[in-house]
């Protein structure tokens, strides 16, 4: 099982808005999760740290023999892709580059916000792609550190009021900058995307990457003549720590049960 499979990881259940995307739209594929439970969050560490941490992910994943690996992840794609990704054969998809494109096609006014981890902000990857792109556009990046571990904690309710008092914490200081168009640039985020929502008003658009990452891997396959077009992909979720949460939770998100297909994993031994 699993030979030929698409491997996807994170930090933590962020990355299931990515996989919940792939499930849809290439539901033939088998598809190997993998969230580094253990060591979340990344956002608040240092590059070397990340990029260690990202190898030691990717080499789990290999073992799998995946023909392809999407980083669910804004803090491994804009801090330590472009380092790691020629140490493996398979190609390795990110979601700062497609989360970019996203954002210039819906924007209008040219004024884009974006929500990330500390170490995805210091890194300044989403400014620097999309500044290339269309030099006429201003970005304003805020760092959430308190949106990571509010989601991993299962306090994803709209109404949640820790969620909700974060949420006018971190994004009061955006809305003077009038973006018309922010990325939740942390793949966590978008499953708080219904209370982020609320704050900023029906208007403004929000680039979930995991789903924009999701819809160029499919893409990437397709084009290359390396997707499965017949049979029931089958699915398969690793985690580095206890799967309690990570079931109930996930299970929350994906919109079904995951209990029993969750395994854990000593991720120090890749
Ligand atoms: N979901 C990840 C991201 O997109 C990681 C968050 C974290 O572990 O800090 O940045």
């Amino acid at each position: 099982m699993n030979k030929n499979a698409i491997g996807v990881f994170d930090s933590g259940l962020g990355g299931l808005t990515a996989m919940k995307e792939l499930c849809k739209i290439m539901p033939h594929e088998d598809i190997v999760y993998f969230g580094d439970t253990s060591r979340v969050p990344y956002g608040t560490r240092s590059a070397d740290t990340i990029i260690r941490y990202a190898r030691q992910d990717l080499n789990f994943l290999s073992t799998f023999e995946i023909k392809a690996a999407l980083v669910a992840c804004g803090t491994i794609s804009a801090v330590a892709l472009d380092t790691i990704k020629s140490d493996y054969s398979f190609p390795i998809v990110g979601v700062i580059e497609s989360a970019a494109k996203a954002a210039l096609k819906i924007s209008k006014n040219r004024r884009i916000g974006i929500l990330g981890t500390q170490a995805t902000v210091n890194s300044g990857a989403y400014e620097r792609k999309l500044t290339e792109a269309d030099p006429n556009c201003k970005t304003m990046s805020i760092p959430c550190p308190l949106f990571v571990p509010l989601v991993e904690n299962g306090h994803t309710d709209p109404n949640d009021p820790l969620t909700n008092g974060a949420i006018e914490l971190y994004l009061s200081k955006l809305l003077p900058f009038k973006a018309d168009t922010i990325i939740l640039g942390c793949t966590h985020y978008p499953i708080i995307a219904q209370a982020i929502r609320r704050f900023v008003g029906s208007e403004t658009n929000l680039i979930n990457p995991g789903k924009e990452a999701a819809l160029t891997i499919s893409s990437l396959l397709h084009e290359n003549g390396m997707s499965n077009n017949a049979g029931v992909g089958k699915h398969s979720y690793y985690v580095s720590d206890s799967t309690d949460n990570f079931e109930t939770y996930g299970s929350v998100f994906m919109g079904r049960s995951i209990n029993g297909e969750v395994h854990k994993i000593d991720i120090e031994k890749y």
